[in-house]
């Protein structure tokens, strides 16, 4: 019998998908042979001796303590593109949002509840709440990974010129991506030119707050950055700075921290991007179906 603990927040409906025989998945047990996990931090936990894989039903292994694993010889998964839809549905949710001021506009027709002539008042919001186009504007994407080449594809289908910087890209993301992206090689430039930025890299000792002062000083006036990736990239002392000159016209993120977190200028959201009924079950059922192949049979394959 193989023993899986799932440690938080696991899709039911994706583990019990793929047939399982001879496992048994649990919150509670000892001496598990596997770990299925969401964004529970290991970083503090005692691995059991008995682990010899551990697999993250998303992207980031940043809640994995990796260098222990790799020295203890414990293959550590992740579910490259599982829930890349569900991210990129929300980037495009998120470029508009930044828009068009519609969360605002909400705010203060809810407002209105209970005077009379609310038709003509709501009329004159038209002026107050009025927003911006994204169709003709530029887009820079920092990482063309599985999230950022879906991105760039649906962008480019709302009339934006598409930016992409990306030391990595593999062969398979720069054949999927239209020639009409266009490919930038240096950061600054990325960041001078665009009107929107958005960024999809892990986090890494190298990309650890990579967005700096010198790079945010760089933006145009008011153009808008969304950060759906970790809150650790941005270096949160020049953001602060940079949304309170305007520098930065609009921050989202679904890692906000409490400096920005209250500010007229940011859009605050939950840790949503992968959260999805979709996302969820893709990323639980790769999950689970790379510790099953790789304790049955030693195979590593991360898809
Ligand atoms: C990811 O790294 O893909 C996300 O953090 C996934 C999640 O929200 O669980």
């Amino acid at each position: 019998m193989i023993k899986i603990q799932t440690l938080n927040n696991i899709s039911k409906n994706g583990i019990n998908e793929f047939p399982i025989q001879n496992y048994t998945i649990e919150n509670d047990m000892n001496e598990p042979d596997g770990i299925l996990l969401r964004s529970y931090s290991m970083h503090e936990m005692n691995i059991p001796e008995s682990v010899k894989a551990i697999a993250r039903a998303g992207a980031g292994v940043n809640n994995i303590p990796i260098d222990d694993c790799t020295a203890r010889g414990i293959v550590v998964f992740n579910t490259p593109g599982a829930n890349a839809n569900a991210v990129k549905e929300l980037v495009l949710t998120s470029l508009l949002l930044s828009s068009r001021r519609i969360l605002e506009g909400v705010e203060w027709t809810r407002s209105l509840f209970g005077e009379s002539n609310i038709t003509k008042i709501v009329e004159a919001g038209k002026k107050e709440y009025a927003g911006v186009e994204i169709a003709g504007k530029k887009l820079g994407i920092i990482g063309l990974g599985a999230i950022g080449a879906l991105v760039a594809n649906d962008a480019l289908a709302l009339d934006m010129e598409v930016y992409g910087y990306d030391p990595y890209i593999s062969v398979d993301t720069a054949w999927r991506l239209s020639r009409n992206v266009q490919r930038i090689d240096n950061l600054e430039e990325i960041f001078s030119t665009c009107d929107y930025i958005t960024i999809h890299v892990p986090l890494t000792n190298e990309t650890n707050r990579f967005v700096n002062e010198k790079l945010l000083s760089l933006m145009k006036k008011g153009s808008r950055l969304l950060n759906f990736s970790r809150a650790e990239l941005v270096d949160d002392a020049a953001l602060e700075n940079a949304l309170n000159d305007g520098t930065v016209g609009v921050y989202v993120t679904d890692f906000p921290n409490e400096k920005v977190i209250g500010m007229q200028n940011v859009i605050p959201i939950p840790h949503l991007g992968a959260s999805t009924k979709e996302s969820e079950e893709n990323c639980a059922r790769m999950a689970a179906k790379q510790l099953k192949n790789y304790l049955e049979t030693g195979n590593i394959k991360n898809s």
